[in-house]
């Protein structure tokens, strides 16, 4: 059976690299491209830090940088993953920056219409600016899923708002109105599915194991100082996880809205959750997930030769 057509548009990012390595290594996916944006770091950092991972993979897949900022802010970046947006990588090669992320997303949709999803795990700045470029491909994109949100819990960047979100919600206003089908992987569910650094030591007999313990071992000081638990919250992992086996999630189609406008809740993804009230609604938002499952088949591709 063909693969899957996919682009994974990233900010990497600790969770980011889990992610893609997880889709990688699955097999199921032909990967037609990474784009980089800039969010946990900046894009100079993403992009050097995608080829990093790339590289553990001896993958040859292709990487195109895109967004340095959000469409209409300054960058804002995270402080979780460190000055790298990778710390505790090896990194050292400098990947050159393209800049043509989203004319790429542009081209990949044009040359592939119906079959391409995009898997979006940071600031949806370039997805907009290839929306802006050329509308004609809103209806050719067949899903897009992204990590993004905060529905009924507290934010992770202000009050209310989910990093990504947060970062350029003037993108992400574009990305939610527009007539594609969407998917949301919230805080909600995300907050919830944590790796310790010892539950990594599963991974031990494997070639990957040294680099990801490397790394985990500061993102988990890095959630430990924001988020005050110590271990490696799974955001984008689960987002990729959803492309491999939606049905170990539960989702809900509602009308969510993004919040550009305050200072106070920038970035605040606003579901109308009201019993009564019109509702249009544009995103199916995961609502909960099979953690066992999740773990089970995250550590059993991982282990894969
Ligand atoms: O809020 C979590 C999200 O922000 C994840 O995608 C993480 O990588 C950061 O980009
Ligand atoms: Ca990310």
């Amino acid at each position: 059976m063909r693969k899957r057509r996919i682009i994974i548009d990233t900010d990497p990012g600790h969770d980011d690299a889990l992610a893609i390595i997880l889709l990688e290594k699955s097999g199921l996916f032909d990967v037609r491209a990474i784009t980089t944006v800039a969010g946990n770091s900046t894009i100079e950092n993403t992009t050097n830090n995608a080829r990093y991972i790339l590289d553990l993979l001896d993958s040859v897949t292709p990487i195109f940088s895109g967004a340095a900022a959000p469409l209409q802010r300054e960058l804002i970046r995270a402080d979780v993953h460190g000055e790298s947006g990778l710390a505790g990588a090896d990194i050292k090669k400098s990947e050159p920056l393209s800049g043509n992320a989203a004319d790429k997303i542009v081209e990949i949709v044009k040359t592939y219409p119906g079959e391409i999803t995009i898997l979006a795990l940071g600031p949806l700045t370039n997805l907009a600016r290839a929306f802006q470029k050329d509308e004609t491909i809103v209806p050719m994109i067949q899903e897009v899923v992204m990590m993004g949100g905060a529905i009924a819990v507290p934010g992770n960047k202000n009050r209310v708002a989910e990093f990504n979100i947060f970062v350029d919600p003037d993108a992400a206003n574009i990305v939610f109105r527009a007539a594609v089908p969407k998917v949301l992987m919230p805080l909600d569910v995300c907050n919830h599915i944590f790796f310790t650094l010892k539950k990594f030591d599963e991974l031990k007999n494997t070639n990957l194991y040294k680099p990801i313990k490397d790394m985990m071992i500061h993102y988990i000081q890095g959630v430990l100082r924001f988020e005050k638990i110590e271990a490696a919250i799974m955001y984008d992992p689960l987002a990729a996880y959803y492309l491999i086996n939606s049905n170990a999630f539960t989702a809900e189609l509602m009308d969510v809205q993004v919040e550009t406008q305050s200072e106070l809740t920038r970035g605040m993804t606003v579901a109308d959750r009201r019993i009564w009230g019109e509702k249009h609604p544009n995103v199916t938002v995961v609502l909960s997930a099979d953690r066992n499952l999740f773990i089970r088949d995250f550590l059993k591709i991982l282990k894969r030769d």
